[in-house]
């Protein structure tokens, strides 16, 4: 077994492996050390905290037991999960970390061993600290699993808009409070229980309440939240534990969590409060309903077939590629990669422009292309790309929709009005591909496919960029 000096000497190593972690993944050149380090430091932890002074020789067979069948499931999962599942599974795991945090609350609360020798002041900050953990657990444990019920399309993308739902919310508050404060007060362990039950039904029904009111297009913001959240359950866990690994994790998590929310909620030009707030975007991959009275898009939809497509291509001396969800679920990266190389190799400007929320997890196209092995230096963000558009021959949409739709700019009554979206439209010519006339994840329909300078090409991406380069290379 670990003395306790050396146990605090890992910790602290594993803390400076998980900064270093972060720092690592803030950019993709360095995101595989970066999760090299992530994973050496997690390995760290866990074998300082299973050998450590705290876990007595007796409980390690359980420990080991449970984290035998954790590991199994962690690997059959991962093996099992598809890129395109990842959100959803990421989802998961933080209701994970909510329920955790909730069962630690209540094992602690009820083990007569935890306050043992505690001052009535200690006590007092004890009890705090339950009761937040289990508060904040018990909203992230819930919402994370509406939240992974909306990403997989188990649960509809329409927002459920309770009327009340804000003086709802209010009234759940003041009982949490007022619950706390009997709880804080309670004379006997079952009093206690009592008021800790209530409070966390109450913070159940409101994590169920807050994402099932968040309409499709605000997801993003509503994935890093419950990421955020997750991180703050763990260090809520971490202070009933006495663990300050756990808290320092946990605080680590909890803040980048936050600040990826905010960075999501300026690529979404939304404000943090009307997010919560719900109602932003009207259904998943559904066509949004009809205002009555709705112009239907004017201009007609025009198709286009691969080798015109190539055609277009070839005789391109700029050429940007807008990818989405659409490349990610047909797998479609590595063809794009290969048509990248062979019109770079023929002198064409090839750059791709990424939109903050392109796909269905932070970095999502970003990861899929340096997989494809796509160089980084003609990766570029929106607003570097964005002037670029009216010097741009050709743009290439691949299976993206919502990130793409010029209603954001032209229809203040849009559910996505405000939203920051790549203006293709403004290239010379834009080739939309995608297999139908579908809406994406916000349900809202798309006026770019009726433009006058836009192609539809219709067919699963991955298919038609095979044909695309058959004719590129054919001709
Ligand atoms: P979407 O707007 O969802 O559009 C994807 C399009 O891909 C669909 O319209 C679909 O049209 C097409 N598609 C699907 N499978 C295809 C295939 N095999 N081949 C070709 N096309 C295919 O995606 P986006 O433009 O990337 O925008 C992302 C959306 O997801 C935003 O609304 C965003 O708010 C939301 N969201 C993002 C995140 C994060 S963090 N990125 C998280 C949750 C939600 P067809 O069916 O006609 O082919």
């Amino acid at each position: 077994m670990m003395s306790s000096s050396l146990a605090t000497v890992s910790y602290i190593g594993a803390i400076i492996l998980f900064i270093l972690s972060l720092g690592g993944l803030s950019n993709p050149e360095t995101s595989r050390r970066g999760n090299l380090y992530g994973m050496i430091g997690m390995a760290i932890a866990v074998l300082a905290t299973v050998f450590g002074p705290r876990v007595g020789t007796s409980g390690l067979p359980w420990i080991i037991g449970a984290m035998l069948v954790g590991a199994s499931v962690g690997l059959y999962a991962a093996r099992k999960v598809q890129m395109t599942q990842m959100p959803e599974l990421v989802a998961l795991m933080h209701s994970m970390v909510g329920l955790a945090a909730c069962l630690v609350g209540f094992a602690n609360y009820i083990d007569p061993m935890a306050s043992l020798n505690l001052s009535s002041a200690e006590k007092g900050i004890h009890e705090i600290e339950v009761y937040l953990g289990i508060l904040i657990g018990a909203v992230t444990f819930s919402g994370s699993l509406i939240a992974f019920g909306k990403l997989a399309g188990k649960i509809g993308g329409k927002p459920l808009l309770l009327p009340g739902r804000h003086f709802m919310n209010l009234l759940g508050l003041l009982v949490v409070i007022a619950f706390g404060w009997q709880f804080l007060h309670a004379e006997t362990i079952s009093a206690g229980m009592m008021a800790l039950t209530v409070m966390t039904v109450i913070a159940l029904l409101f994590g169920i309440h807050m994402v099932m009111a968040i309409g499709g297009a605000d997801m993003p913001v509503v994935v890093s939240m419950l990421n955020s959240y997750s991180g703050w359950a763990a260090a809520a866990t971490g202070f009933m534990l006495n663990n300050d690994l756990l808290i320092v994790v946990g605080a680590l998590v909890g803040s980048s969590g936050a600040i990826l929310s905010y960075i999501m909620c300026r690529a979404m030009n939304r404000n943090f409060f009307s997010v919560i707030a719900g109602g932003f975007g009207s259904g998943a991959g559904k066509p949004a309903k009809k205002v009555d009275g709705e112009a239907q898009p004017a201009g007609e939809v025009v198709s286009i077939s691969a080798v015109e497509t190539a055609e277009l291509l070839r005789e391109a001396k700029s050429v940007v590629i807008v990818p989405g969800y659409g490349m990610a679920v047909a797998q479609a990266q590595h063809a794009v990669n290969e048509i990248t190389q062979f019109l770079r190799e023929k002198g064409v400007n090839v750059r791709f422009g990424i939109h903050p929320v392109a796909g269905r997890m932070p970095g999502h196209m970003n990861v899929l292309l340096a997989e494809a092995k796509v160089p980084y230096d003609i990766v570029m963000e929106m607003d570097e790309i964005n002037p670029d558009f009216p010097d741009t021959d050709v743009s290439m949409v691949i299976g993206a929709n919502d990130i793409v739709n010029p209603a954001a700019q032209d229809e203040p009554g849009s559910p996505i009005a405000g939203m920051p979206v790549l203006e293709v439209w403004k290239a010379k010519t834009s080739i939309m591909m995608k297999r139908g006339m579908a809406t994406g994840y916000a349900g809202v329909e798309n006026p770019l496919f009726y433009k006058e300078n836009n192609r539809m090409l219709f067919g699963d991406a991955k298919k038609m960029l095979d044909e695309v380069l058959v004719a590129l290379k054919s001709q």
